[in-house]
């Protein structure tokens, strides 16, 4: 595999996990997110060195006020209180989406996350929250052109100016959409669909899902530079 194997995923189907189980959808979002981080410590031996997770979509704050407490509560805390297991595991980690309506509690939290994980080399780990993608495109759009492929990676000013390319789209939980997720990125990937709901996918589960894209053909594949298209 080419340096820079990008895989993206859509965590869905938590909240059926817990109904499943008779439990309130907190629990499948707290299951949810012991899988992301098992995935994640598995990612680099199977040749991914960035990950980018879908964990709040801009849609999202439609939901019932406790679950979307709940959901902010869980990543601010949760990825918090795992900041050193990242370090030691070699994550860069970063937010990708709106910032501005985030608790402040916790985007302090999330950045000082980021601060602290700097350094990682082994995985990118973006995490999207506030997301949608339709709407960093149309931010792109007004802002001046050489700044389009910043504006829609939503990197930082110092990161890679580059729009990561996604390679390998995985949506689990058994729907077949997108739901205005790297768009643009995903021009080019290959997308895996997966009945799996997300506390349920395992190593087995990744392993199918990449050994599935390796397998396709991918001389069609060949992608050109978003700067490119956009000069
Ligand atoms: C995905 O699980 C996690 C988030 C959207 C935050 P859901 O909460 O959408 O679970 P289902 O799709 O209702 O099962
Ligand atoms: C997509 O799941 C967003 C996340 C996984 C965070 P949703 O459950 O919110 O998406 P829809 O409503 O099925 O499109
Ligand atoms: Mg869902």
């Amino acid at each position: 595999l080419k340096p820079g194997f990008h895989v993206a995923i859509i965590m869905d189907g938590n909240g059926r996990w817990a109904s499943q189980r008779g439990l309130p959808r907190p629990f499948g979002h707290r299951a949810g997110a012991e899988t992301l981080k098992r995935i994640a410590s598995l990612a680099p031996d199977l040749g991914v060195t960035t990950l980018t997770l879908f964990a709040f979509s801009t849609y999202n704050w439609l939901r019932a006020p406790a679950e979307v407490t709940g959901l902010m509560n869980l990543l601010g805390d949760y990825l918090a209180r795992e900041t050193q297991a990242f370090v030691t595991g070699g994550w860069r980690l970063s937010l990708i989406g709106r910032r501005d309506r985030l608790p402040a509690r916790h985007l302090a939290d999330l950045e000082r996350i980021e601060a602290a994980t700097a350094g990682g080399k082994r995985l990118h780990v973006r995490i999207a929250v506030d997301y949608s993608a339709r709407e960093a495109i149309e931010q792109a759009a007004h802002s001046h052109a050489s700044d389009l492929a910043r504006v829609i990676a939503q990197s930082r000013p110092g990161d890679s100016d580059e729009v990561l390319e996604v390679d390998l789209m995985i949506r689990t939980g058994g729907d077949k959409r997108l739901s205005d997720f790297l768009l643009w990125e995903c021009a080019f990937a290959e997308l895996y669909f997966v009945d799996t709901l997300w506390p349920d996918f395992d190593e087995t589960c990744l392993t199918a899902a990449i050994d599935d894209f390796r397998g396709r053909e991918r001389a069609n594949a060949v992608a050109p530079s978003p700067r490119l298209m956009v000069s």
